[in-house]
């Protein structure tokens, strides 16, 4: 089987020894060490020369060579025992046969492969569902349709460990961690003292993923599901705390509870962009007055059902300067009878069924039985002149005010998510509410940034729009306002017509 199959990255020895003189700092000295998945020993190495070392130490490991190198680096020293095995196929109950007592250290860096990267591997390195039947809940993680497999290892650590009273210290990704203590929480499974101490993956692992040393106490003294987060292993100071809020995890409680009155139900209705999974066909480029799509032909159908299209690579707050793109609508509603293109856009008709089979190869079930170049993501709002948009994939929102390009109402992508206007100011003043420091600020305090899509319909929605607007500073907001409209103008954006009136809210929320 490959490295990557084994979620194969070794703990340089800095990082160890950084680790464990940590743990020391902290007062967990333990008498039994487990580390469940030990590669070439580097834990152990590090245990043994760090002074005071454990009295007992078993290593699990899968790789027959690394079990080698782990031997050969423990020599003759009796306190080490490493075996190999797939801890998938153990009990950690019951399979450790513990020649000593006293406090159990688990410590190490699980693998790090998703059960999806696993599959497109053809690998079986995955928790076998019979060996893993009598740990609740275990099932809705596997069945998942992506998981960790560290998450497993957590869980399968905390479950059978559970009587021992562990202290579990492992490398993993931030969302891992996130993860089982979503699990711990849901299961109420006893847990205290958890922290986050991030670390820089880029630089030990050369992996572009966000990681910490994730800590915990299990079944110890009073629960808690609150985390302390670290920005480094060096940091005394926690630069937050994590937890929960009802069911919702929260990143920063403390920035939150300061900034939860904007917290509620928006008024208005986040949408997100269109959907159509055929960008080779359904987007164009404009090259010298001609349209083309990315199978470099040129393009020659209605205009009229071509709309200026924005893509989350233009939601930057410098990205005034327009790409000059433009997306096939063939529906102005999802499931829109398309058979009559035949008669009113004879030369789209044509061109999409010149392209069908790209239309044909769409794997997503949602296209089932719906008519054909069916897209979604697609209403009134999609034609609504003004509009706020965001990209759900940056690490910093930015909510862009847009107005009509070329007289066109601007659309956006699957990417992105938007709130629809018929004036100019009103999506002005909405974007200037929530581009407010404030507004960001509170976004930082619910939201995890490492996700794929940080940004979601649901988290948009948690945005009391009206009472936001009613806290921030009037003349503030009026001042951002105003220069957002200006920058509209500017570029041409405003209809010449933009009446100065305001649309109730109400008449907003049925867009
Ligand atoms: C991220 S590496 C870390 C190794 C070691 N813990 C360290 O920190 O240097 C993960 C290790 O897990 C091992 N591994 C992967 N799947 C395993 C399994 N099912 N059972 C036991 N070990 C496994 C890999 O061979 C690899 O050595």
């Amino acid at each position: 089987m490959s490295k990557r199959a084994f979620g194969d990255f070794q703990t340089p020895m800095p990082l160890v020894e950084s680790i464990v003189s940590l743990l020391k700092s902290l007062g967990i000295g333990a008498n039994r060490v487990l580390e469940p998945t030990c590669g070439r020993g580097n834990f152990i190495h590090g245990l043994l020369n760090a002074g005071a070392p454990p009295a007992e130490i078993v290593g699990i490991e899968i790789s027959q060579e690394y079990v080698a190198q782990a031997r050969l680096m423990a020599g003759e020293n009796g306190a080490v025992r490493i075996l190999q095995a797939n801890i998938f196929d153990m009990d950690f109950g019951h399979d450790l046969s513990w020649q000593k007592d006293g406090d159990l250290l688990v410590v190490g860096n699980p693998p790090w492969v998703t059960n999806a990267a696993l599959g497109l591997l053809e690998s079986d390195n995955l928790p076998a569902k019979r060996n893993l039947k009598n740990l609740p809940g275990i099932d809705a993680l596997t069945g998942a349709s992506n998981f960790d497999l560290a998450e497993a290892i957590w869980i399968k650590l905390i479950r059978e460990l559970y009587d021992q009273k562990p202290v579990i210290a492992l490398l993993c990704k931030t969302s891992v961690a996130r993860n089982v203590l979503q699990y711990v929480r849901r299961h109420q499974i006893a847990i205290t003292d958890a922290s986050i101490r991030l670390i820089d993956a880029r630089h030990w692992f050369n992996a572009a993923v966000d990681a910490c040393l994730f800590t915990m106490s299990v079944n110890r003294g009073k629960t808690c599901y609150e985390v302390e987060v670290y920005e480094s292993l060096s940091t005394s100071q926690p630069q937050s705390r994590m937890g929960f809020i009802g069911d919702s995890l929260i990143p920063d409680l403390r920035q939150y509870t300061e900034l939860q009155y904007i917290e509620g139900k928006s008024p208005y209705v986040w949408r997100q962009g269109i959907k159509h999974d055929a960008a080779s066909a359904m987007e164009l480029i404009d090259r010298d007055g001609n349209w083309y799509n990315a199978l470099d032909e040129r393009v020659e159908v209605e205009e009229t059902y071509l709309y200026p299209l924005l893509k989350s690579s233009d939601m930057r707050p410098s990205q005034r300067k327009l790409v000059k793109r433009a997306v096939i609508v063939p529906q102005r509603h999802v499931g829109e009878n398309t058979w009559k293109l035949r008669q009113d856009a004879p030369e789209l008709w044509r061109y999409l069924n010149q392209h069908i089979n790209l239309f044909e190869l769409r794997k997503s079930s949602i296209y089932k039985g719906k008519p054909p170049f069916s897209i979604f993501g697609v209403g009134s709002y999609t034609f609504s002149p003004y509009k706020v948009c965001v990209s759900g994939l940056y690490k910093m929102p930015y909510f862009k005010a847009v107005g009509l390009r070329g007289g066109r109402p601007v659309v956006c992508d699957d990417t992105c998510y938007l709130l629809p206007f018929n004036s100019a100011s009103q999506a002005a003043r909405t974007a200037a509410a929530l581009n407010h420091p404030i507004t960001i600020r509170f976004l930082n305090s619910i939201t995890f940034w490492d996700a794929k899509r940080p940004i979601t319909k649901g988290l948009l929605s948690r945005i009391n729009l009206d009472g936001l607007i009613e806290r921030l500073p009037e003349p503030d907001i009026r001042h951002r306002t105003e220069k957002i409209l200006d920058e509209l103008a500017a570029n041409g954006e405003i209809e010449t017509l933009e009446s100065a009136v305001m649309e109730s809210p109400a008449q907003l929320r049925l867009l």
